[in-house]
């Protein structure tokens, strides 16, 4: 099967006239609304158990809201009720448009909406009773486990569809996601019943190191990457740079991202041939990135106003530039070398935001910023300066929060390596967790405006004027933002 290398150089697309049709908006809606509300939550449980590391919990003493538990309904919240509801809000979008086919069936959508709300509520419900399964990111309670995987292939047949329907070659965004919908089934089974039913010791180990990375780099990146490649395009009305770059990022991807994840877990007695090779397909998928990166900034030559003109362009590059420096992070850390100081520290929960709120949060919360007014029959923003807000308080926080975690990290690591007793090593971190608190309170402010602004544009929507008719960019009269 042949590819074409972007959303933008063909016109298959016609923007808005077969919208209508082919797009149930108010299931986009209704999975992007969802997405915001999870998204509250579970900052909310974030910034609550931050207060723990400074002796400031609330509710100490209260087993339903203890703090372990609510640092699971952040880290579940984030990753299953905002990113998933907002990747399926965003394919149900993109999908039918770059197919010309409606989804498989728009029962099966909804049920697939109203059952994803569920599965996320029971899960949160689950592990404020304390029902967590003791597997990193797989903490749902057991009996979820089997509904979420048939979930997930409902989710797979419902998108694919409209693609098997489609005749010739495909655009890379669909080879991510045809990719994503069988790598998820599969990584999520994997996880998930593998360490819980048949292996255990060092082995189940190895399948939760797998099955945690598999999660970032089988699930949220091929989607997130699909929609890029869908996007920017779109937005900035000019094809992809280069067809055989984008080839080579996902081939790339394919090949080197299985067999990353055991670089979780250096220097424990998993083999070490498995160690070794996991830090060594680490280090190719920064190579493979830097690919992807080159391609998406050569794109934008010749429209870098865009990036002061176009808000949701904005969000997908500095998600970008975040994308680069937490690979090139992860490059680094993955060797034995760097390990021996960072390990268990807080540099990893400092790449971890930036992973999952930098770069795909970013992505998410850009396509959000273009995709609202449009399902919501508004003609604009109710406020643009809510909407830079966000994204100044959300980027800033986001960046002082991890470079203050990976200072922490490094303070930490030397502090234990030079075998400091452990209460001063706690001593030394407060300033840094304190800061952390004020970055997490930036970015909670932000959320808070972008909700209110969906609110009231929401509530406004018939008083707002339509947005203007962008003309074809050209050299001499660069296209107008679009939000
Ligand atoms: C969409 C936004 C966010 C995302 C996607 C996100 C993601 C994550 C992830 C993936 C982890 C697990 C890190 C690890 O185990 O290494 C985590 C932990 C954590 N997050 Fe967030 N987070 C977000 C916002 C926030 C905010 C606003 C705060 C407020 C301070 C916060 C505070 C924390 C804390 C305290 C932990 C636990 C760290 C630990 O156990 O040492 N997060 N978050």
């Amino acid at each position: 099967m042949a590819t074409i290398a972007s959303a933008g150089s063909v016109p298959r697309h016609a923007e808005t006239a077969i919208a209508g049709e082919l797009v149930d908006t108010r299931l986009v809606l209704y999975h992007l609304v969802a997405a915001l509300v999870f998204l509250g939550v579970s900052i909310l449980a974030g910034f609550l158990f931050s207060l723990q590391f400074l002796q400031w919990y609330p509710f100490e003493g209260i087993e339903l809201l203890s703090p372990g538990r609510w640092r699971m309904i952040h880290t579940n919240g984030v990753a299953y009720g905002f990113l998933a509801n907002a990747f399926l809000g965003s394919l149900c979008w993109a999908v039918p448009r770059l197919t010309l086919r409606p989804l498989l069936s728009k029962p099966l959508s909804w049920f697939i909406f109203y059952a994803w709300q569920a599965v996320v509520i029971a899960t949160a419900l689950g592990l404020t009773f304390g029902q967590a399964q003791a597997l990193e990111w797989g903490e749902t309670p057991v009996w979820i486990d089997p509904v979420a995987l048939v979930g997930l292939i409902l989710v797979a047949f419902n998108f694919m569809g409209p693609i098997v329907k489609t005749e010739g070659p495909q655009y890379v965004a669909i080879w991510y996601f045809i990719s994503a919908f069988i790598w998820t089934i599969l990584v999520y089974a994997m996880g998930n019943f593998i360490p819980q039913y048949f292996v255990g010791g060092a082995a189940a180990g190895a399948i939760g190191g797998l099955f945690i990375h598999d999660l970032v780099g089988l699930f949220v990146t091929p989607l997130g990457w699909g929609l890029m490649y869908y996007f920017v395009p779109i937005i900035l009305k000019k094809p992809v740079w280069s067809h055989g770059l984008s080839l080579v990022g996902f081939w790339g991807l394919a090949f080197f991202y299985p067999l990353t994840g055991i670089h979780h877990f250096l220097y424990s007695p998993i083999p070490m041939f498995l160690q070794h090779g996991a830090v060594v397909t680490t280090i190719a998928i920064e190579l493979v990135v830097t690919t992807v990166i080159i391609n998406f900034f050569m794109t934008i030559v010749g429209r870098g106003d865009a990036l002061r003109t176009n808000l949701p362009i904005r969000w997908f590059y500095t998600g970008m530039i975040f994308y680069f420096t937490t690979c090139l992070q992860c490059s680094f850390q993955t060797t034995l070398t760097f390990q021996k100081i960072i390990h268990f520290s807080d540099w990893v929960v400092g790449h971890a935001h930036l992973v999952m709120l930098g770069v795909f949060g970013f992505w998410l919360l850009g396509i959000m910023v273009h995709l609202m007014p449009r399902v919501m029959g508004a003609g604009r923003w109710y406020s643009a300066a809510a909407n830079s807000w966000h994204y100044w308080l959300t980027a800033f926080g986001t960046l002082i929060m991890f470079l203050d975690l990976l200072v922490a990290g490094l303070v930490q690591g030397y502090m234990w390596r030079d075998l400091s007793p452990w209460e001063d090593t706690l001593v030394a971190s407060m300033p840094f967790w304190l800061l952390r608190t004020v970055s997490g309170a930036m970015i909670v402010v932000g959320q808070f405006m972008f909700f209110w602004n969906v609110w009231m544009t929401w509530t406004r929507r018939a008083s707002l004027p339509p947005q203007s008719v962008e003309p074809a960019p050209t050299p001499s009269a660069p296209a107008p933002a679009v939000a």
